[in-house]
């Protein structure tokens, strides 16, 4: 069976968090009792990903080594990529082509915070070791996100924050990957707003004919603006995530 490699997904400048991150990295702001960040390592962690690369930009790297350290006390080696610039989650992550090696990629947003468990994830796509996977979720405000066209249960296709959203399932920022996955970043070009993206690599599957989705279940949202954050802390202080 190919091997799955974790990926947190931390760059970006969380401009929409306005003040809040004029001096830190949004995925180190509090969401219930830890720092956002940990809520998508804890995921991988607990899925027994014992090899997670996390990518951020320059300027706060160093806060992320410091908090993270290894990974000992999460229970995984960490290793650590700069993104030089914000130029997309996908060019974000094209960064993790060496670190993954031949292998699949599970990759999480890092606000992305949310209940279900990624187990049964992670053993439907080692059945389809070729295939990339897509979690989708209602939602009441698609246009915020990437919106899949649902027919028969099946995707037959998904537009980036559309103004006139084809459905309320947005996709969710959790995604896994086949191996051949960073080859198909390297075919991208940027979107209107110059970024390399997530969605353009989904459609790229779905065109193939490789792209399955699987319903979340539980709460999940963003954590990227000021609503949502505190959205995201009302969540968790309700109910913890399950990390195992
Ligand atoms: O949350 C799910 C949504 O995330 C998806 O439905 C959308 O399809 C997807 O494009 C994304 O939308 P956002 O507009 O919310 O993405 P945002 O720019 O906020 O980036 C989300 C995370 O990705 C961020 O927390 C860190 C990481 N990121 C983003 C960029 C632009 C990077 O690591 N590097 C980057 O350059």
């Amino acid at each position: 069976m190919t091997p799955l490699r974790g990926i947190v997904l931390a760059g970006g400048k969380g401009t929409r968090l306005g003040e809040l991150t004029r001096v830190t990295n949004k995925h180190l702001l509090p969401v219930g009792p830890y720092p956002m960040v940990y809520f998508p390592l804890k995921k991988l962690a607990g899925v027994g990903l014992g090899d997670i690369l996390l990518v951020s930009g320059t300027e706060h790297m160093g806060d992320f080594v410091e908090l993270l350290g290894s990974g000992k006390d999460h229970g995984c080696q960490i290793t650590y990529k700069v993104q030089d610039e914000a130029g997309g989650i996908a060019q974000a992550l094209g960064l993790a082509r060496l670190f993954s090696h031949g292998a699949r990629s599970l990759v999480i947003l890092g606000d992305n915070i949310f209940e279900d468990s990624l187990h049964d994830l992670v053993a439907e796509a080692e059945k389809q070791p070729n295939d990339a996977f897509v979690l989708l979720k209602e939602v009441p405000d698609p246009q915020r996100y990437g919106v899949a066209e649902i027919q028969e249960g099946r995707i037959v296709g998904i537009e980036e924050k559309p103004k006139v959203p084809k459905s309320k399932m947005a996709v969710a920022g959790i995604y896994l990957y086949p191996a051949d996955v960073y080859e198909v970043i390297r075919t991208l070009k940027p979107s209107h707003r110059g970024e390399l993206e997530i969605t353009d690599v989904n459609k790229f599957y779905l065109s193939q004919g490789r792209l399955r989705s699987r319903p979340l279940k539980g709460y999940w949202t963003d954590a990227g603006t000021p609503e949502s954050l505190g959205h995201a802390n009302d969540l968790v202080r309700n109910s913890m995530p399950r990390f195992v």
